[in-house]
C-alpha cells in the first residue's frame, strides 16, 4: 500500500532531560528525585544519569542528527532542577537559556519543538529523602509545578509548538508511589491514587499557567501510557479504571468514574479530591499524547488488592489482577510486540473521547544492538528487528488514520540510546547508537530507514 500521511503530520523522535543530558551539577542544576534514587542503589548496575549522553555539552551536534534524519518535530523535556534549582522557586536564567537555545536551533532547522514539562525529574527539594513526605503526595507540589510551567512558558512562549504537561502520570503514580520501580519507590499501594490526583491537578494548573504566559498559539497536551490489556474482561475493565480512566476521565470529561470509587472502597477514601479540583483538571487541550510499546495479559485473582494496605477492601471487584506472561515475540525489555493494539487503541480513543486529536508521542524497541566495523572502517549497527517494529507500528497508525481517526503525529523513542531509568544503560532504544565510553554517536540502520520512510511517506 502507498501510505501518504496527512499534510502536516509530525514525524519526530523523543527524548527526556534526565535520560540524555548528564552534567547534573553544572549550570546551576540541583538533584532531582531520580538523582537520589539512582545514587542509592535502585538501578541496574548502580547506573545514574550523571553523564548519560552528555547532551548538555553535545546538544548542537545532536540536533544536527535530527536535521539529518529529516524529522519535522522533536519532543524533549525540560529538566526542572535546571530551571528552578532551589526551594525559593526562583528561575535559573542559565537553565532557561539552555532550553531557549535548543528551541531556537530547532526552529532554524524547521523542526517543531514539542516540550514536555514534567518527565519525572521532580526536584529533590520538593520531596523528603525517602519520598514518604512531599512529592506527589502533597497538593502543594501541583501548585509549585504549575508555577514552574508558567516560568518556562513565559521564557519559551509561542516558539514552542506544543507544551505537554505530564509524561506518563501512570508511572509517576503507580510505579513511583504504589510500587518501587521508579523514584521515589515508596511501594505504598493505594497511595498511588493520592499521587494520581495531584498529578491530574498539576496537569490542569499547568495548562492554565501555560495559557496565561504563552498565549493562545501553542498547543496544549498531556502524554499518557495507557495500560492496554488483553484477557479476561473483568480484569481488563479494572485495569482500565485504575490505570487509564483515572487520568483520562478527569482530564477530558471533568469527573472520576463512579466505578473507580466503588472498586477502591476501603483502601482509598478519595478525601484528597477538593471542591473545584475537577473543574481545574478539566482544561481544554489540543491533542492527547499516547506512548505505546506493548500490551498486557490479565486475569482476575483471588488475592485482595494492595496487600500492603492495612485495610483490605471488601468491596465487590476489589480483588487484584494477575499479570500473565504474554506471547512472544518480545523486545529486550521483555515487552511483547502487538502493533494491532496500537491501531485498536487509537480507534477506541477516538470513539470514547470524540473530537480529541491524537499523537503517538513514543513508540520504539529495545534491541541487543552490536557495533560492527566494515572493511572500510565504518561502524554500523544492523537493527532489522527495530526497523520491522517501527514499520509495523507506523502502518498501524496509518490504518487508524484511514479509518477516520485524527492522528497528528508519531515520535520514535528514541533519537539515541540513553539512560533507561531503573534499567540504566542496559537497554538501547535509540535510532543512534551511543558508545558511553567515548560518547561517539553511530547511526543505526533504523536511522537511515526512518529517514527514508519520512521522505517517502510525507505529503508534499
Ligand atoms: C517510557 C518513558 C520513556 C522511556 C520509554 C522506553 O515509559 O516515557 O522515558 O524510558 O518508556
Amino acid at each position: 500500500m502507498t501510505m501518504i500521511f496527512p499534510k502536516g503530520f509530525m514525524f519526530g523522535t523523543a527524548t527526556a532531560a534526565y535520560q540524555i543530558e548528564g552534567a547534573v551539577a553544572e549550570g546551576g542544576r540541583t538533584p532531582s528525585i531520580w538523582d537520589t534514587f539512582s545514587h542509592t542503589g535502585h538501578t541496574l548496575n548502580g547506573d545514574t544519569g550523571d553523564v548519560a549522553d552528555d547532551f548538555y555539552h553535545r546538544w548542537e551536534d545532536d540536533l544536527k542528527l535530527l536535521r539529518d534524519l529529516g524529522v519535522n518535530a522533536y519532543r524533549f523535556s525540560i529538566g526542572i532542577p535546571r530551571v528552578i534549582p532551589t526551594p525559593d522557586g526562583k528561575p535559573n536564567q542559565e537553565g532557561l537559556d539552555f532550553y531557549s537555545r535548543i528551541v531556537d536551533r530547532l526552529l532554524e532547522y524547521g523542526i517543531a519543538p514539542i516540550v514536555t514539562l514534567y518527565h519525572w525529574d521532580l526536584p529533590q527539594y520538593m520531596a523528603s529523602g525517602d519520598g514518604r513526605e512531599g512529592g506527589w503526595l502533597e497538593r502543594e507540589t501541583a501548585y509549585r509545578i504549575a508555577d514552574y510551567a508558567g516560568i518556562v512558558a513565559k521564557c519559551l512562549g509561542d516558539r514552542v509548538h506544543t507544551y505537554t504537561t505530564l509524561n506518563e502520570p501512570w508511572c509517576s503514580a503507580h510505579l513511583s508511589y504504589g510500587g518501587t520501580e521508579h523514584a521515589p519507590g515508596l511501594g505504598a499501594g493505594p497511595l498511588a491514587f493520592r499521587a494520581a490526583h495531584h498529578l491530574n491537578l498539576a496537569h490542569g494548573l499547568m495548562c492554565e499557567a501555560v495559557r496565561a504566559e504563552a498565549g493562545a498559539k501553542p498547543g496544549l497536551s498531556v502524554t499518557l501510557n495507557l495500560q492496554i490489556c488483553r484477557g479476561d474482561a473483568d480484569a481488563v475493565h479494572r485495569v482500565d479504571l485504575i490505570g487509564n480512566r483515572v487520568f483520562l476521565d478527569p482530564m477530558l470529561r471533568g469527573r472520576y468514574p463512579d466505578e473507580l470509587f466503588s472498586i477502591t472502597k476501603g483502601i482509598c477514601d478519595w478525601g484528597f479530591v477538593c471542591d473545584g479540583d475537577l473543574d481545574l483538571i478539566h482544561q481544554p487541550i489540543d491533542v492527547l499524547g499516547l506512548n505505546y510499546y506493548s500490551t498486557n495479559l490479565v486475569k482476575m485473582s483471588d488475592r485482595p488488592q494492595f496487600p500492603q494496605s492495612t485495610e483490605a477492601s471488601t468491596a465487590p471487584g476489589a480483588s487484584d489482577v494477575d499479570w500473565l506472561p504474554t506471547a512472544g515475540p518480545h523486545t529486550e525489555m521483555g515487552w511483547n510486540i502487538d502493533p494491532d493494539a496500537l491501531y485498536e487503541t487509537l480507534v477506541r480513543l477516538n470513539d470514547n473521547y470524540p473530537g480529541m486529536p491524537l499523537v503517538v508521542t513514543e513508540n520504539g524497541m529495545a534491541c541487543p544492538d552490536k557495533v560492527e566495523v566494515g572493511t572500510d572502517g565504518v561502524k554500523m549497527v544492523h537493527d532489522n528487528d527495530r526497523i520491522d517494529y517501527l514499520r509495523r507500528h507506523l502502518e498501524a497508525v496509518y490504518r487508524a488514520i484511514e479509518e477516520g481517526t485524527d492522528v497528528r503525529g508519531y515520535f520514535a523513542w528514541s533519537l539515541m540510546d540513553n539512560f533507561e531509568w531503573a534499567f540504566g544503560y542496559s537497554k538501547r532504544f535509540g535510532l543512534t547508537y551511543v558508545d558511553y565510553e567515548s560518547q561517539e554517536r553511530i547511526k543505526k540502520d533504523s536511522f537511515d530507514w526512518y529517514r527514508r520512510f519520512i521522505a517517502d511517506h510525507s505529503a508534499r
